[in-house]
């Protein structure tokens, strides 16, 4: 039976999911990765065998030989697909008969680049995502299938879930964060997808065959974009330098601020997390500073004296068997 997992990010993007993803596979056990949203706006920061990849569009599958699907809830730039293909290549991957794309995924075109570069409102990645999203709901859109350059990387969902691979273990890959989700975000302040547990399942995957929503969150929130998130305070200034909070996409600086409890909360429950993860606590620790809000606003802040006390207060916040916290940018 088709089994699947899937990670979601739970704030605004960057919470580190590429790292869970490699360190899911490196495990063993999954015969597929699948991204499920976005494009080429996403940047994941991935450590394989002591070296830094970043990747934008292909699933980290196959930095393990895992066949990689780029799903159909996703948009597809295909000149950074080739590149990022000669750049695995290069980095010593083997990338032969690894890497596809779902038939039914809408393509970038360069009208959708310009008018997303035009659009400054947001402050979005100006990678033609949004503009892409915009023209398949319109049904202007251009598919996978449309392009016979990627011939060779077309996939069919059903034919190789139901039909080819009925017992497939499948890892499903999100980008950005649910706080950016189209529907469930701080609107318009969000990305033009789904990147929840159902955004997974849009790519073909029925609820029943999900199994286990890892979400993964940064013990601190970034976002960037243009409204307003850092507050006035030196200690955001100390985590964006400690934690090096650029853009992997765009180079831009992200705003920091505490976590906020509640927010995460909300997100758990829609999202039918069962495992959580709070990445990048050795940024914390070299900073010296523990504090989470425990409201949705970000008024009511509470402040703890050290790691122990943080992560004893943030695990029974939730309540939950399996919640890991690590401080190191390789290793989960
Ligand atoms: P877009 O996805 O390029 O349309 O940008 C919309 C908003 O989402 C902007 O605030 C972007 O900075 C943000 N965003 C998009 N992708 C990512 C990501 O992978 N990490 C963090 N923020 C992102
Ligand atoms: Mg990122």
């Amino acid at each position: 039976m088709l089994k699947v997992d899937v990670i979601i990010g739970m704030q605004h993007g960057d919470e580190g999911k590429g790292k869970v993803t490699h360190h899911l596979l490196r495990k063993g056990g999954y015969t597929h990765c699948v991204r499920y949203n976005g494009g080429c706006n996403a940047g994941h920061t991935i450590y394989h065998n002591g070296e830094k990849f970043v990747t934008h569009h292909i699933p980290a599958g196959v930095f393990f030989g895992v066949k990689s699907i780029i799903g159909p809830g996703c948009v597809v730039d295909i000149h950074k697909f080739f590149d990022e293909i000669k750049m695995l290549r290069e980095g010593g991957i083997e990338v032969y008969d690894k890497i596809f794309i779902a038939k039914n995924a809408h393509i970038i075109q360069g009208t959708h680049q310009r008018v997303d570069s035009r659009e400054a409102k947001l402050g979005t990645t100006r990678t033609g995502n949004g503009p892409c999203y915009s023209d398949k709901y319109a049904r202007m859109g251009k598919r996978a299938e449309d392009y016979p350059i990627l011939e060779d990387y077309l996939v069919d969902m059903y034919e190789e879930f139901y039909l080819a691979y009925p017992d497939a273990k499948v890892l499903c890959e999100g980008a950005q964060g649910a706080e950016l989700d189209i529907d469930w975000g701080d609107y318009p302040y969000v990305t033009s997808s789904h990147c929840t547990t159902a955004g997974a399942c849009l790519n073909g995957f029925p609820p029943s065959s999900i199994r286990n929503v890892i979400g993964v969150a940064k013990a601190y929130e970034t976002y960037v974009g243009t409204k307003q998130f850092q507050p006035e305070s030196e200690v955001f200034n100390d985590l964006q330098v400690a934690g090096q909070e650029f853009g992997a996409t765009t180079g831009r600086k992200r705003q920091c601020n505490w976590m906020s409890l509640p927010n995460l909360e909300r997100i758990i429950k829609m999202n039918g997390v069962t495992n959580l993860i709070f990445n990048k606590m050795d940024v914390l620790e070299s900073v010296g500073s523990w504090s989470v809000y425990v409201d949705h606003k970000r008024n009511n802040l509470f402040t703890f004296q050290n790691k122990e006390q943080f992560c004893d207060y943030v695990k029974s916040y939730f309540n939950m068997v399996d919640v890991v916290f690590s401080g190191s940018p390789e290793k989960v």
